[in-house]
């Protein structure tokens, strides 16, 4: 049950609310190459403009160092927002100071404004009580929709809500209830496909994934410390020495739930990491001194294949291979297919995964994508969310 206050929940009618979003989106040349996160916060948008709400728009965009940078403007997204909503957003090229405070003071009913990335200012990721002081003087109100962003503890997500009265935004609230309802009470067998390069970000989830799931894939750069932690040699692929006890532990803990964690089979290896490098299919005990595998073989997607078939309840965080580049990509496309392609419900643990599925044109034909890589894993490891920690409680039935 979401125990938090909801912006439905707000007197929101001619009111200045702040709005943390997460419209840290890619950007091309100055253009939005994927406007999904973009479209994930449109329902709380369109609902405080129905309501008549004075919108103020805080978001981040990439990681400046703390000042501003043009190359992490948010002004391409305005214009892209604009379209979504079909009508005007007002951009700030400031995100506190007279001007965004004038903005947002003369914004009229229904008015949108979008302020500039607030990791312009170093006092966003120090959450320093200040600059969060500012942020609550531009509103009466705030809403944090910002559910890839959950897991920070900076100003504009946790900081600000001790001086307004703070309420989760739509998409906050279904992140939230869908990835909770995924371990409460899945159909079985659940299935859990977990990629990316590195084990050292995930070690907390996959540990929580091995108590609740019947079967853990791995695949992608991280499967390689695995295969150290089980003896086998990885010649030049990512490893993380300093991790690989802890996957021997995994493994261990593995048997001990009996929770089947099943390591690729095979592995394409590379001579380096380029789009045109010689490649070879090679056995996971077999991987040759100075080549580096950049994606999992074709036995192994076999083998993943046929698990997810069956599958009931998939939760999917993570390539399983350099998909960017056509030569390594077949991993995570047959695994993605095979996702799509089973009847489970099916949950996308946000980052490079909803990226991959958007690049083989598959975002339509899973059940849910979330909007938050890092985000998701938090929550889904147990941890608390200092972005929704720091909202208001509010006694629901
Ligand atoms: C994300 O893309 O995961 C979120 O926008 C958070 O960005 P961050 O990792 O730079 O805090």
């Amino acid at each position: 049950m979401f125990s938090k206050s909801v912006v439905t929940d707000l007197p929101v009618t001619g009111k200045r609310v702040v709005v943390r979003v997460d419209f840290n989106v890619p950007l091309e040349g100055g253009v939005v190459v994927d406007d999904a996160r973009i479209r994930a916060a449109l329902p709380t948008l369109q609902f405080l403009i129905e309501q008549g709400a004075r919108v103020i728009l805080i978001s981040h965009l990439g990681r400046p160092a703390g000042a501003p940078d043009p190359a992490y403007s948010l002004a391409p997204v305005a214009p892209v927002l604009s379209g979504l909503l079909g009508r005007p957003v007002r951009f700030v090229a400031d995100t506190v100071g007279p001007e965004a405070l004038a903005l947002s003071r003369a914004l009229g009913d229904g008015e949108v404004l979008l302020l500039e990335n607030v990791r312009f200012y170093p006092g966003e990721k120090a959450n320093d009580p200040d600059f969060a002081r500012k942020l609550a003087d531009l509103g009466e109100l705030y809403v944090n929709d910002a559910f890839g962003t959950a897991h920070r503890a900076h100003a504009s997500t946790a900081g600000i809500a001790q001086y307004l009265p703070a309420a989760a935004g739509l998409l906050m609230a279904r992140e939230i209830e869908t990835l909770g309802a995924l371990f409460a009470d899945p159909k079985r067998p659940f299935v859990a496909v977990l990629g990316g390069s590195k084990v050292s970000d995930k070690l907390g989830v996959i540990r929580k994934l091995i108590e609740v799931v019947d079967t853990l894939l791995i695949g992608g750069g991280m499967a390689f410390t695995f295969e150290a932690a089980r003896g086998n040699g990885v010649g030049a692929s990512l490893l993380e020495a300093d991790w690989v006890d802890p996957c021997r532990e995994l493994l261990a803990l593995a048997d001990e739930k009996n929770c089947q964690l099943l390591l690729p089979d095979d592995y394409v290896v590379a001579d380096a990491f380029a789009p045109d490098a010689a490649t070879q299919v090679v056995a996971a005990d077999g991987i040759p001194e100075s080549w580096m595998g950049l994606d999992v073989g074709p036995a192994t997607t076999q083998r993943y294949q046929a698990v997810l078939a069956s599958a009931s309840t998939v939760f999917w965080n993570g390539p399983m291979g350099v998909f960017e580049m056509p030569a390594f990509a077949a991993g995570t496309r047959k695994v993605a297919e095979a996702i799509c392609e089973s009847d489970a419900t099916s949950v996308i643990g946000g980052g490079d995964s909803a990226a991959a599925l958007a690049a083989f044109g598959l975002t339509d034909k899973v059940s849910f994508i979330s909007t938050g890589g890092g985000a998701s894993m938090k929550l889904l490891e147990g941890a608390e969310l200092p972005g929704l920690a720091a909202l208001d409680d509010t006694e629901r039935i």
